[in-house]
């Protein structure tokens, strides 16, 4: 399975943090954004990469990341000239995803909870035939995309931002397709909003009953990272568990080594690299001293 970040966007919503660095660049407590969901595709074992992001900054993720060879997977970079929609990275990544299925999320969508890996594993399993999303109970659904059910408890429709109350429970940012998403992707027409709406796409594969709908449990945390107060609200969550356990959420080199991507020479050797002893740094040293 191949895995898209679409990180891109104006993040106006968080002017004027945004005004010269991507949204998903911002630190969500001791490391960046796309730190998370980068996590959440390779506990699900994927290697293979591409980051959507606009002109201005994918040279910044490009930076950060290089080719992914530091976590022993693959990445690589496209530009989105303008932000015109989630189920766009479908088309523009249509050349990287080829004819494999594909798990798309966004930048900014940060999961934790302990069925998480087992729900990514369930979804990558359905992926030879069935698209899969995951969704989770929220106060606020207007915000969302909104599943709605009908008496059977069977989902009917995948409603943007409905005016009308239809359900609590939001579609997540992680959405994945079996081949051929993109060649849906192409013929979706753009909402009354202008975009190329995700929605429509689910829509699709809801309709020809090529789906399944995981529900999150209420245990687990689906972040919104928003506005200011939702990303002080993320980072104050990550502090907070971190802090407890003394262990670290979305550390890279860590699940990369769990999941034998890498092995401990090569975490050495990365680190060895690494100028600075931030906490983060520190936690590093400890997994190589734990494990050698
Ligand atoms: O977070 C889950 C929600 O994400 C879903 O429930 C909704 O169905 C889905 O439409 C989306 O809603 P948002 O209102 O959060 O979408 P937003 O326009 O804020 O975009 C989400 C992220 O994707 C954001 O970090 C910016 C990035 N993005 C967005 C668009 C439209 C791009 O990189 N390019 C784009 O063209």
């Amino acid at each position: 399975m191949k895995g898209i970040i679409l990180a891109g966007g104006e993040g106006s919503r968080l002017y004027p943090l945004t005004l010269s660095i991507s949204k998903q660049l911002l630190p969500v407590y001791d490391k960046p954004m796309i730190y998370y969901p980068l996590s959440v595709l390779m506990l699900g074992g994927i290697k293979d990469i591409l980051i959507i992001s606009d002109k201005d900054n994918i040279k910044n993720f490009r930076n950060l990341f290089k080719n992914g060879s530091m976590f022993g997977i693959k990445i690589q970079y496209k530009i989105q000239p303008k932000p015109e929609g989630i189920a766009q990275a479908l088309v523009l990544g249509k050349n990287f995803i080829k004819n494999d299925p594909v798990c798309l999320i966004l930048g900014d969508n940060i999961f934790y909870g302990s069925d998480l890996v087992k729900n990514l594993k369930l979804a990558i399993s359905n992926s030879n035939k069935y698209a899969s999303l995951f969704a989770y109970q929220v106060s606020n659904p207007s915000s969302y995309g909104v599943v709605k059910y009908n008496s059977k408890n069977i989902p009917i429709k995948i409603i943007e931002k409905p005016k009308k109350h239809i359900g609590n429970y939001a579609i997540t940012g992680i959405y994945f397709y079996p081949k051929g998403v993109a060649d849906i992707a192409k013929k979706i027409k753009k909402s009354k909003r202008g975009e190329f709406e995700i929605t429509s796409i689910n829509n699709y594969y809801l309709k020809t009953k090529k789906i399944k709908i995981i529900k999150l449990s209420r245990g687990f945390a689906w972040l919104d990272t928003g506005t200011h107060e939702n990303l002080n609200e993320a980072s104050s969550f990550i502090y907070t568990i971190e802090k407890r356990q003394g262990l670290k959420i979305a550390c890279l080199e860590e699940i990369a080594l769990n999941n034998n991507f890498i092995n401990i020479n090569k975490l050495i050797k990365n680190i060895k690299k690494i100028k600075g002893n931030s906490s983060y740094i520190q936690y590093l040293k400890k997994i190589i001293n734990n494990v050698v």
